[in-house]
């Protein structure tokens, strides 16, 4: 519970700073940062967060620094302030999971499908190697194989 007070607060106090801004230009393409920078402030937090644990779990590897900054994008079509965010998260606890059959609700479908949305979307931005995309898509299944998707969930349940 504690924790996620916290989280809470992390959320509605998200700054991005001019070295985010760098990080980030650094490592996406103009299209991508397009579509990195329609994150709500606390999600792109989350995600710089993420791509800078793997920055170091990955020993620089770029392609998965990218996959932290880019893991996200699918929350940009139905996106959720930090109090929706903060519902669904204790929703989906308390419901274990059975709250995802409501699946026309705006908090569900970002919830629980914006992996799939994220690679769509990325899908649609570019031509990009499948296998990239498919991280993205499985960054929230459970017992994948894929080493790169093994690591992002590790770097994205400690962010
Ligand atoms: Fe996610
Ligand atoms: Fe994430």
């Amino acid at each position: 519970m504690f924790y996620r007070v916290k989280q809470f607060i992390a959320a509605i106090t998200a700054r991005i700073t001019k070295e985010d801004v760098d990080f980030v230009r650094t490592y996406l393409s103009q299209s991508e940062r397009a579509l990195f920078f329609r994150l709500k402030p606390y999600e792109q937090r989350h995600c710089i967060e993420v791509a800078n644990k793997l920055k170091k779990m990955a020993h620089n590897d770029r392609e998965m620094i990218r996959l932290g900054l880019l893991h996200d994008v699918g929350k940009t079509v139905y996106p959720l302030n930090p109090i929706e965010k903060s519902i669904i998260v204790v929703l989906d606890h308390v419901s274990k999971g059975k709250i995802k059959k409501y699946s026309k609700c705006k908090m569900v479908k970002c919830y629980y499908e914006h992996p799939q949305i994220g690679y769509h979307l990325m899908k649609k931005q570019g031509d990009y190697d499948e296998a990239f995309l498919n991280k993205i898509k499985k960054h929230h299944e459970k017992d994948v194989e894929d080493v790169g998707v093994c690591l992002l969930q590790q770097a994205d349940n400690l962010s």
